[in-house]
């Protein structure tokens, strides 16, 4: 048997391996489509109708800086960085890649990177394929960020998420963009799952916070509220250009197509008009907050639509998703290496297309367990 297979085999023994399962039937509480924008009539539409109205290549054909390039996506662009109020917006295919090309290019030996210890894989891979020192500091401790980067000197840049994704609990980012502010260090936030969520207008939480002066860079992502794919970065005109220069996931990589561009300016369009979809997931998220906190359970204390139940051991959280499963209930257990060992958990995605019988359903199979 060969080294892969091995690694197979032991991934299946420790009950690990991970496999592309089919949507079962149920209860949506596991896709990040969260104010139900990828079932959209409305955006179907529109995506459509912008479509028509140009003549527009299939494909890219090419990266940015060769063929790819088009004044169509760079109107887009324009469009993306006014609604977030900065100089600039560069579009990639999807947040892995803004993320692995964005911190890559940043992390220059020259620089200290400082890492909340929950980020997202795509932001780890993108420090890891760059060449600065990392430093991981405590899940959202000012204390400990504070700490660590009166210790450094030189270039510092420090990277967080404004709600992070398995533990669904907010970035304390006024308090963050302070103490960078303070230390000379430069901010970067990762806004995938409060885009089209917060604000008034779903412009995420930066936006919100009115810190858009105090952050370098977001990265706002598409295939979760927005309900489509892709990603951009935004920021201001100087760090649009060092990503064309420097950023291999986008320099090396054929570049969104014309009908992603498409998708993306009708999805823009239409993030302002959905404010009653904003509510129903704020009422949805504020019920089963309320219903949570009547049992006994180790749920994680999140106010946002990602809520998590901690269930240590594989074996244990794996047969409570089977059993919520074969209840019609879609929430799937997140396992290590996903998650830290001894924090599995169950987590429960919430939409504004989630009904509070739905959630009383789920709550009556889980008074079982304990
Ligand atoms: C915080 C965070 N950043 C980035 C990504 C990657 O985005 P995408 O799914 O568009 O590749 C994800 C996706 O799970 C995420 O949760």
């Amino acid at each position: 048997m060969n080294s892969y297979l091995s690694a197979l085999e032991e991934r299946k023994k420790q009950q690990l391996l991970r496999t592309l399962p089919l949507p079962p039937e149920g209860i949506d509480f596991y896709s990040n489509d969260y104010l139900g924008l990828a079932k959209s009539q409305e955006l179907r539409l529109a995506i459509e109708s912008i479509q028509k109205s140009q003549v527009m290549n299939n494909g890219a054909t090419g990266s940015r800086l060769l063929s790819g390039n088009s004044e169509y996506s760079e109107k887009v662009e324009k469009l993306v960085a006014d609604f977030h109020h900065t100089e600039s917006a560069l579009i990639y295919s999807s947040g892995y890649t803004a993320n692995l090309g964005l911190i890559s290019c940043l992390a220059t030996r020259d620089v200290t990177l400082f890492c909340d210890e929950l980020l997202h894989a795509s932001l780890i891979d993108g420090v890891r394929l760059g060449q600065s020192k990392r430093v991981r500091f405590k899940h959202n401790s000012i204390i400990d960020l504070k700490k660590k980067l009166k210790n450094q000197s030189g270039d510092k840049l420090v990277i967080v998420e404004s709600i992070y994704s398995m533990d669904g609990d907010s970035c304390p980012l006024e308090e963050m963009a302070s103490v960078c502010a303070q230390n000379n260090a430069l901010l970067i936030v990762d806004e995938a799952h409060s885009i089209a969520l917060r604000g008034k207008i779903g412009e995420g939480m930066v936006q919100a916070l009115g810190l858009v002066d105090k952050v370098l860079a977001r990265i706002v992502t598409y295939g979760k509220g927005p309900g489509i794919h892709g990603a951009a970065v935004v920021g201001p005109q100087w760090l649009k250009d060092y990503q064309i220069n420097f950023s291999r996931s986008m320099i090396f990589s054929t570049a969104p197509g014309p009908h992603h561009f498409c998708a993306i300016e009708a999805m823009y369009k239409l993030l302002p008009e959905i404010q009653q979809e904003r509510e129903k997931l704020q009422a949805t998220i504020d019920y089963f907050v309320k219903k949570r906190k009547e049992t006994s359970l180790n749920w994680l204390d999140s106010n946002s639509q990602i809520q998590s139940l901690i269930v240590p051991g594989n074996q244990a959280v794996v047969e409570l998703g089977s059993k919520l499963i074969e209840n019609g209930i879609n929430a799937l257990p997140i396992r290590k290496p996903s998650v830290a060992e001894g924090t599995e958990r169950i987590r429960f995605c919430l939409h504004a297309y989630n009904t509070n019988e739905e959630i009383d359903q789920l709550f009556k199979i889980l008074s079982d367990e304990g």
